[in-house]
């Protein structure tokens, strides 16, 4: 591989944001595309409104939101990095492409609201990273408003999430009162509100403000000056050992709203953030980025809505090496080669076509039909494949039925075709062979109905047994019919694997006291 391939990769970081709706995701990607100079003042991508859209609106969500569906992943420039920011919705949209995005990034970036502290999503979300051990830097965010205590905010981190954490820096006030962040790392102080030389202070020696400074007098100052000594005396190392396997977070406070702290974050940030990682095989063999040879992984399969155009778009992870347009790769799952011709990129500005992509980017190839989600695509002649993407533990289920009976053969299809896709998740009753589907997000449900309709042309009925407690087992064999009872229902997935849908963690608890033989598994 070439000098200048090989400085490209290592510029490469690949991350997503995560956080609970309305912690402020979209503001903080907004003042990140901001200084990257992908867009020319903060606040033109478009926020997402909280509300029910209907299934007709999607369209118009699309269209509303441009750069932040339209445009999954976005990319810019920073101080010789090129940064991909992969977005992981939230909201109603919330469902299995967001956690399958997060299978293609080497970090993420966890958002908190100060008042708010851990929200669910946020835990879902964690969990997943976790599992993968990418680091995960925390944002605590609103620190213009009146939040929770910062010490609060920090156990919360280690008793909520089980992670321990280094605060990078320490807020200086809050609300109303926020002069600041008494920045550790950078060993200055970052003034609020104020813009110029005036706006970094130096600290000496004992971490106190170097030159006098009106501030010196406010409660606030001491508290923060004298928090900051507890923590060099009890709270954790900063370790970047530990940062990079996941198991220490760096934790920075500021304002997105206001653009405060964010441009210092992204420079720490990008600073620690990991270049892209090798990725394990199916076989166990680390495939490294500098690899030549081209391959990837596709991690996200979307349609387009629009009924005339029936393509789809596959978005490939690439894992080594870079992409060419008009090469040849090889889909080992159904050995098949395929000419990369047709491609784009996901860039802020308005590019269109991929010219240098390479490790650590993420390419968008139209799918007429070839692709499935987890797909390997390797150049040349090489056929392994990376490891299967994870299934996730589905939270939501259906009972679907066709509304009209005649049209059961596509009805078939199109289950079997969108669950291949990885849109949604299969399951059917015993004998009477029910179809079920599970999702972990209600918009896979919607999408589904729509999709089931334009492109399949089958109107479905879809009747909500609610959210369930699925649980796979591992000794299949002792389980018997007679053991389900009003709370727990037993079904197959895809696979012809057995699964227990229990109403809730109660009556799974129930059942397992009950039958303490069975043992019962979850998916991530
Ligand atoms: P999300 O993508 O995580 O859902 O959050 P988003 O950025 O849309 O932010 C949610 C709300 O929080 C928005 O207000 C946004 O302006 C606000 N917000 C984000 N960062 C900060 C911050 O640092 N300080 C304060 N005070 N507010 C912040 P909204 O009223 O719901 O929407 P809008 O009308 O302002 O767009």
């Amino acid at each position: 591989m070439n000098k200048q391939m090989e400085q490209d990769i290592a510029s490469r970081r690949t991350f997503a944001i995560i956080s609970h709706p309305d912690a402020g995701k979209t503001t903080m990607t907004e003042k990140l595309l901001y200084f990257g100079g992908a867009i020319r003042d903060a606040g033109t991508v478009k926020g997402k409104k909280t509300g029910k859209y209907a299934t007709s609106d999607w369209m118009e969500i699309e269209k509303q939101r441009g750069i932040s569906v339209t445009s999954s992943v976005l990319q810019f420039d920073y101080d010789g990095k090129r940064v991909n920011i992969l977005d992981t919705p939230g909201h109603e949209d919330f469902s299995e492409d967001t956690y399958r995005t997060l299978m293609a990034v080497d970090a993420a970036v966890m958002m908190v609201d100060s008042a708010k502290g851990i929200e669910p999503q946020t835990i879902k979300l964690f969990k997943v990273c976790r599992m993968r051990g990418i680091p995960i830097f925390t944002f605590i965010n609103k620190m213009d408003r009146q939040g929770k205590e910062p010490l609060e905010l920090m156990e919360e981190l280690e008793e909520v999430l089980g992670i321990q954490s280094y605060a990078m820096n320490w807020p200086i006030g809050m609300g109303k009162e926020f002069m600041g962040i008494y920045d550790r790392y950078n060993h200055r102080i970052e003034q609020a509100r104020v813009e110029g030389e005036e706006k970094f202070l130096k600290l000496d020696e004992e971490g106190q403000l170097a030159n006098p400074h009106p501030m010196m007098e406010t409660s606030y100052y001491k508290q923060a000056v004298e928090d900051a000594l507890l923590l060099e005396e009890a709270g954790n190392e900063f370790d970047t050992d530990r940062i990079a396997r996941g198991e220490l977070t760096p934790v920075f406070f500021g304002s997105a709203l206001t653009n405060f702290g964010v441009q210092t974050f992204l420079e720490t940030f990008l600073k620690f953030a990991p270049s892209p990682q090798p990725r394990l095989t199916a076989n166990e063999q680390y495939v490294d980025p500098m690899n030549e040879e081209f391959s990837g992984f596709i991690f996200k399969i979307q349609a387009n809505m629009n009924p005339a155009h029936r393509d789809r778009i596959a978005f490939v992870r690439i894992v080594s090496g870079a992409f060419e347009r008009g090469m040849t790769v090889n889909i080992p799952r159904i050995s098949k080669t395929v000419k990369l011709s047709q491609t784009t990129q996901f860039l802020a500005d308005d590019r269109e076509t991929v010219n240098d992509a390479v490790a650590g980017d993420i390419i968008g190839l139209y799918d007429t039909g070839n692709y499935q989600i987890g797909d390997t695509v390797v150049g040349g002649k090489s056929s392994y494949q990376f490891e299967s993407l994870p299934q996730f533990n589905p939270e939501l289920f259906v009972r679907v039925t066709a509304k009209n009976v005649m049209k059961s053969k596509h009805f078939h299809k199109g289950i079997l075709q969108l669950v291949q896709e990885g849109a949604i998740q299969f399951y059917k009753t015993l004998h009477t062979e029910e179809v079920i589907l599970g999702a972990v997000g209600q918009l896979q449900f919607e999408v589904f109905e729509h999709r089931m309709k334009n492109e399949y042309n089958v109107e479905v009925s879809m009747e909500h047994i609610g959210s369930k407690v699925a649980r796979w087992i591992e000794n299949e064999a002792d389980v018997k019919e007679s053991m389900t009872g009003p709370r727990s229902m037993l079904v197959k997935d895809r696979f012809d694997n057995l699964v227990f849908l229990f109403e809730n963690d109660f009556a799974m608890r129930w059942f397992s006291d009950k039958f303490p033989d069975i043992r019962l598994y979850s998916l991530l």
